[in-house]
C-alpha cells in the first residue's frame, strides 16, 4: 500500500495530556497552551472534556478554558463528554465537535467510565441523536486496543465490533487508542487488518501512548496500514487517570518530524510546535517527551 501524501494530527495534548497532570493548571495556561497550537498549525485541537471533575479534577473548567481561546477558522476545537450531560454542557460551551470514548476491554470500561461495553454504546446513542440534531461531528475513541492495564492481553477480535458499533451509530472517525502503550508494530499492523474488515481505512486514527517506546513506530507501521490520521500530544504530555504507569501519547514534534521525512504533508510549522512544547514542559516542570525538541534545545 503507497503511504499517504497528506496527514492529519489530532492534537490531544491539552485533553489527554493535561488530565494527568498532578498539580492544579490555571485556566489562563490551558488557554495559551490551546493558541500557541493553533498558531503553530495544529487544524484539530481537543480542548478539554466535559466528564465528572471528581473523576478527572484536571478537566474542570474545559467551558472557561472554550470560552478564552481565540478560534481560528477551519480549525476544530474538540472536547470529549461521556454522557448526555456532558454533550449538553460542552454544546452549553459553544463546542462544536465532541469525541465519545468506549474501550475494548471490560474491566478497563468499568474503572474508566463506570459501566460495560455495552451499556456505554447505549449511553452515547442519545448523544448521536442530539449531536445529529444540532449538525454536531462525533468522533469515537476504542481505548486498549493493544492490552489492558487490568485485564491483559486484548484481541484485535475484540476492537472491531466496539469500533464498528461507533462507527454504525454515526461516528465519522474511530481512533484506536494504545491506551498503555506495550503495543508493537507487528500488533498495530494486524490490529488494521482486522478492524479495517469492519470500518474502512479511512474513518480509522492510531492514538499511541509512548510508554515502551514504541509509538512512533507504531505511527509507521500505522501508515504502512494506510492510516493517515493521528492523534498527539505536543512534548509527549500525558498518560491516563485509569491506566497507572501509562506514559503521554507520542509527542506531536516527533510524529511531524517523522512525516516530514517521508514527505508527508502535514501543514504544521514544527518551530512553533517545538516553542509551544517547551513553554507547556517550562510551566508544568515537566521533562519534554519529545526528542525532536530536546535535541533542539541541545543544538
Ligand atoms: P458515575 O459516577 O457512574 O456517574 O460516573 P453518575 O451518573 O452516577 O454521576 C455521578 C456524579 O457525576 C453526579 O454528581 C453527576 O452529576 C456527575 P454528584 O451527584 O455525585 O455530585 N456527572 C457529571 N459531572 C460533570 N460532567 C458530566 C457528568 N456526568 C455525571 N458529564 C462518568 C460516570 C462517565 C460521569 C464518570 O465515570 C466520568 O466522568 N468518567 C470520565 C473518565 C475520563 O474522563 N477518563 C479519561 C478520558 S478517556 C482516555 O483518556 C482514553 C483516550 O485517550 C484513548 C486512549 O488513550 O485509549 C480517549
Ligand atoms: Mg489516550
Amino acid at each position: 500500500m503507497p503511504l499517504p501524501q497528506y496527514a492529519r494530527l489530532v492534537e490531544v495534548g491539552p485533553r489527554d495530556g493535561l488530565q494527568n497532570e498532578a498539580q492544579p493548571i490555571s485556566v489562563a495556561d490551558k488557554v495559551r497552551l490551546v493558541d500557541d497550537l493553533t498558531a503553530a498549525g495544529l487544524s484539530y485541537i481537543e480542548v478539554g472534556s466535559f466528564v465528572s471533575p471528581k473523576w478527572v479534577p484536571q478537566m474542570a473548567g474545559s467551558a472557561e478554558v472554550f470560552a478564552a481561546i481565540g478560534q481560528r477558522a477551519g480549525v476544530t476545537y474538540a472536547a470529549l463528554a461521556p454522557n448526555l450531560r456532558g454533550f449538553e454542557d460542552a454544546v452549553a460551551a459553544g463546542v462544536r465537535e465532541v469525541a465519545v470514548f468506549a474501550a475494548a476491554s471490560e474491566a478497563f470500561s468499568q474503572r474508566n467510565i463506570n459501566c460495560s461495553i455495552s451499556d456505554s454504546l447505549k449511553r452515547f446513542e442519545p448523544i448521536m441523536e442530539a449531536a445529529r440534531a444540532q449538525g454536531i461531528r462525533v468522533r469515537g475513541y476504542v481505548s486498549c486496543v493493544l492490552g489492558c492495564p487490568y485485564q491483559g492481553t486484548v484481541l484485535a477480535e475484540q476492537v472491531a465490533p466496539v469500533a464498528k458499533a461507533l462507527y454504525d451509530m454515526g461516528c465519522y472517525e474511530v481512533s484506536l487508542g494504545d491506551t498503555i502503550g506495550t503495543g508493537t508494530a507487528g500488533d498495530t499492523r494486524r490490529l488494521f487488518e482486522v478492524v479495517s474488515a469492519q470500518v474502512p481505512r479511512e474513518q480509522l486514527a492510531g492514538h499511541f501512548h509512548d510508554t515502551y517506546g514504541q509509538a512512533l513506530a507504531n505511527v509507521y507501521a500505522s501508515l504502512l496500514e494506510g492510516i493517515s490520521v493521528f492523534d498527539s500530544s505536543v512534548a509527549g504530555l500525558g498518560g491516563c487517570p485509569y491506566a497507572k504507569g501509562a506514559t503521554g501519547n507520542v509527542a506531536t514534534e516527533d510524529v511531524v518530524y517523522l512525516l516530514q521525512g517521508l514527505g508527508i504533508d502535514t501543514g504544521i510549522d514544527l518551530g512553533r510546535l517545538v516553542a509551544a512544547g517547551e513553554r507547556i514542559s517550562g510551566i508544568l516542570g515537566r521533562h519534554n517527551g519529545s526528542r525532536v525538541a530536546r535535541a533542539r534545545r541541545a543544538q
